[in-house]
């Protein structure tokens, strides 16, 4: 961001109207005589005004509440045995780093310290490209079905007619879709409400693809842990600290980064080959599970360390604009739907947020520069000179050498059609509940969590699942709960004075490993 530090506090810069001209009074309106109206002629004071009027731009439709600072991310392990992306296999190399961090479903100014999941987004700014880590602090999510997030997201926001936010509307949803259960044991354990925004891991929860020139490649989850670890606030301090001071993590990363005590965390991958996915309990696509660490270890290869902050918050932190598509050569989406959805949607929403050139703004113009046949539209600053705006034969662009892309002639087509098809298969599994979806949320509760931290969750969800007030909802959501664990269901029904309920009715695991079965023998054929 070169251009914004020109400007600051102590430059002693001269008072001037927008276009530039020395104004000697700030506050003065021209007026016809000593009393009467103000002048039309005044461009400074109607400038003003009306410069003022439009100061707003739409908040993000979610995460809009957050903050952010600069620094770098630094390669510290090569990774060229899984990838060819030449950062990735550039030891020592750093790169300029942004980072926002975010609640979900809060307005702008909401407090920091709601029970939310938290956004982790970094803009890396590498020589071929930015390359954007939109991930967030859980490593699964509440949905795989992209088409269930916008009515996802309505019940977390405000209802049409009150204005208010509607326990009833939050429990209908998830009870009438089971497979957000994994995340409601992280969002109501202490983990959903962290101290701060930087003391916190970040997940990519989804599964990547990073590729080699030979066109293999391994399927790959991003973990962005804290170096100073997770920290967590109980929910009592996070409800006090709403009231008493809702820029609790604002404040709380500003000040550590001016203090010099910045912020750092490790970055590491898990990594699945093609034959491994195929042969995992779980569908790799499926964005409520997670890859058990015993069996797909972290590898370390990267750390980021945040030591600046924005000198305009504006400018640098709420016109940054994250997206999933935003990749670079040899880093590919899987075919998650959810994932793929996301790739539309980022990209959209900031057309609309920040405009049409919204990467040509300092924060997001990447460090290379861009050469394409894109142009004009409103706000153009960056237009590519004289350069033909088609594919022009007299004048061309020159491309990327083939060294740097896939090499074809070497692929294993057939090895490739086989994966396809099972990725297929996989696709169309994930419209299936089973009692699969029921395992890592039961381990959470009977192994992860310690005595201290079963006795939060209950305490936690029956706080707010206590103010859903529709029986039939009250009753479906302790049927998941008791499909994970019935002294689970007990307990919250306990706390909130509910009769026990039974689990709720779950396919057996069988049916989607039978599904698997079923597609591998087709694959044999
Ligand atoms: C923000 C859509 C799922 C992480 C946003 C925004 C949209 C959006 C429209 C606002 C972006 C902006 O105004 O710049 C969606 C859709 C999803 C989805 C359609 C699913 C179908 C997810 C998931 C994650 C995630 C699964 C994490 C793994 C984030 C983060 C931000 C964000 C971190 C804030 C980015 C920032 O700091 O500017 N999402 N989202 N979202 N989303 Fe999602």
């Amino acid at each position: 961001m070169p251009s914004q530090h020109v400007f600051n506090n102590k430059d002693g810069a001269t008072y001037t109207t927008s276009n530039g001209a020395p104004v000697n009074e700030p506050y003065a309106a021209q007026r016809a005589g000593l009393h009467g109206p103000l002048l039309l002629q005044d461009f400074h004071h109607i400038d003003l005004l009306a410069h003022f009027d439009r100061e707003r731009i739409p908040e993000r439709v979610v995460h809009a509440n957050g903050a952010g600072a600069h620094g770098y991310f630094e390669v510290t392990h090569d990774l060229s045995d899984i990838t060819s992306q030449t950062l990735l296999r550039s030891v020592g190399k750093k790169v300029r780093v942004t980072m926002r961090f975010s609640t979900v479903g809060g307005e702008s100014g909401s407090a920091d310290t709601a029970r939310d999941p938290r956004g982790f987004s970094a803009k890396l700014r590498t020589d071929e490209g930015n390359w954007d880590w939109v991930f967030n602090n859980t490593p699964i999510f509440f949905i795989r079905d992209p088409a269930k997030f916008p009515h996802f997201i309505h019940t977390q926001k405000r209802d049409p007619q009150t204005h208010l936010k509607d326990p009833d509307a939050f429990w209908d949803y998830l009870s009438q879709n089971p497979e957000s259960i994994h995340q409601m044991m992280i969002l109501f354990s202490d983990r959903g409400t962290p101290d701060g925004f930087h003391n916190e891991h970040g997940y990519s929860g989804h599964t990547y693809k990073w590729l080699k020139e030979d066109g293999s490649f391994v399927y790959v989850q991003v973990h962005v842990r804290a170096d100073g670890g997770f920290k967590t606030l109980d929910d009592a301090t996070a409800t006090r600290l709403a009231g008493e001071n809702p820029d609790y993590g604002t404040q709380a990363l500003f000040e550590t980064i001016e203090a010099g005590k910045f912020p750092s965390w490790t970055v590491y991958i898990q990594t699945m080959t093609p034959d491994q996915a195929e042969k995992f309990r779980y569908n790799i696509l499926d964005l409520t599970k997670v890859w058990p660490h015993a069996d797909y270890p972290l590898r370390p290869f990267g750390k980021i360390v945040l030591n600046e902050n924005p000198q305009n918050y504006f400018a640098e932190i709420e016109q940054v604009a994250f997206s999933p598509s935003h990749t670079i050569p040899y880093i590919e989406p899987s075919a998650d739907p959810v994932l793929q959805s996301r790739l539309f949607s980022y990209p959209d929403t900031h057309r609309h947020r920040l405009g049409t050139n919204y990467h040509q703004l300092p924060v997001n113009a990447p460090l290379n520069p861009v050469a394409n046949f894109q142009r004009d539209g409103p706000m153009t600053f960056i237009s590519q000179g004289n350069r033909p705006n088609y594919q022009s034969s007299i004048q061309p662009l020159s491309y990327k050498s083939p060294k740097g892309t896939i090499d074809h002639t070497v692929r294993d087509f057939e090895r490739e059609a086989k994966h396809e098809n099972f990725i297929g298969g996989a696709y169309r599994e994930l419209g299936i509940l089973t009692e699969l979806d029921f395992e890592q949320p039961r381990a959470l509760w009977q192994k992860v969590f310690d005595d201290h931290a079963r006795e939060a969750y209950v305490k936690n969800v029956s706080g707010h699942f206590g103010k859903c007030k529709s029986a039939e909802v009250k009753a479906r959501q302790l049927s998941v709960w008791a499909a994970v664990d019935q002294g689970l269901a007990d307990r919250i029904a306990k706390a909130i004075g509910h009769p026990p309920v039974k689990p709720m009715k779950v396919a057996p695991a069988s049916e989607a490993i039978r599904f698997k079965a079923a597609l591998g023998a087709s694959l044999k054929q």
